[in-house]
């Protein structure tokens, strides 16, 4: 009872937020991503760069995850993880994908809709040779989101992988993957502390943005 009512006294969109002017923005959402990207970072949020990646699984149900945005440019977005992953497996059989982003500080969300697909073996070896020695190692064991049946056993995976990685420090793990989202439509969602959010969604339609304003 006292949490639920901790929970109803809880506020949300407060601002005060940037403004948005829908009417002012480029003729595709690339562009416009990395201007409100620009503004998160300005405005100091915290990991502005953790998404939520929506899959499909074998069932047809959804399966949604955090990840952390790798790269960004004209032509999509950027995401790493095994391809023996689940998530791997499922892209594999559908590679039908959402991005979701939030950025509480400013009450903005983006929604990306779209396909996802490999990145070629060069950009995913230097992406894996980026990361830290322990997520490289775990990468390298293949066993992510596998039962662990004892916490001792991944201490001791994770220092045999490390042996491994220090006699032979450009190891690159086969199953590494960077993906890339090519998007169908995005929606930019400025949110209002009186509920009047703006929201604009651009969509592809015969190779051209479409640009529209959406009820809130
Ligand atoms: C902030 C944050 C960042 C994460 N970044 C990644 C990432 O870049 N790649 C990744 O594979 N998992 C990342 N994870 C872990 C995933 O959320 C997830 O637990 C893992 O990938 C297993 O998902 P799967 O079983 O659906 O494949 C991150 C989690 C959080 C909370």
């Amino acid at each position: 009872m006292k949490d639920t009512h901790k929970l109803k006294n809880l506020k949300s969109l407060e601002g005060p937020f940037p403004k948005f002017d829908p009417t002012n923005v480029p003729s595709n959402p690339n562009e416009l991503f990395q201007e409100w990207f620009y503004t998160v970072i300005e405005k100091g949020v915290h990991e502005p760069h953790s998404m939520t990646l929506s899959t499909i699984n074998s069932f047809g149900y959804p399966d949604a995850r955090v990840l952390i945005l790798k790269d960004m440019d004209e032509d999509g977005w950027y995401f790493a993880s095994g391809s023996n992953s689940v998530k791997g497996q499922q892209l594999k059989m559908n590679p039908n994908v959402s991005l979701t982003f939030y950025w509480s500080l400013i009450g903005r969300q983006v929604r990306i809709r779209g396909t996802s697909c490999k990145v070629g073996k060069e950009r995913s070896a230097k992406d894996f040779l980026e990361r830290g020695e322990v997520a490289r190692a775990l990468a390298l064991l293949g066993k992510q989101s596998k039962v662990l049946p004892d916490s001792k056993i991944l201490e001791e995976s994770i220092l045999e992988q490390i042996e491994r990685l220090k006699s032979k420090p450009n190891t690159v793990d086969a199953h590494w993957c960077l993906y890339k989202v090519t998007a169908s439509e995005v929606e930019f969602w400025q949110g209002d502390r009186e509920r009047k959010h703006i929201r604009l969604l651009y969509r592809m339609e015969n190779n051209k943005w479409i640009k529209e304003l959406l009820w809130p």
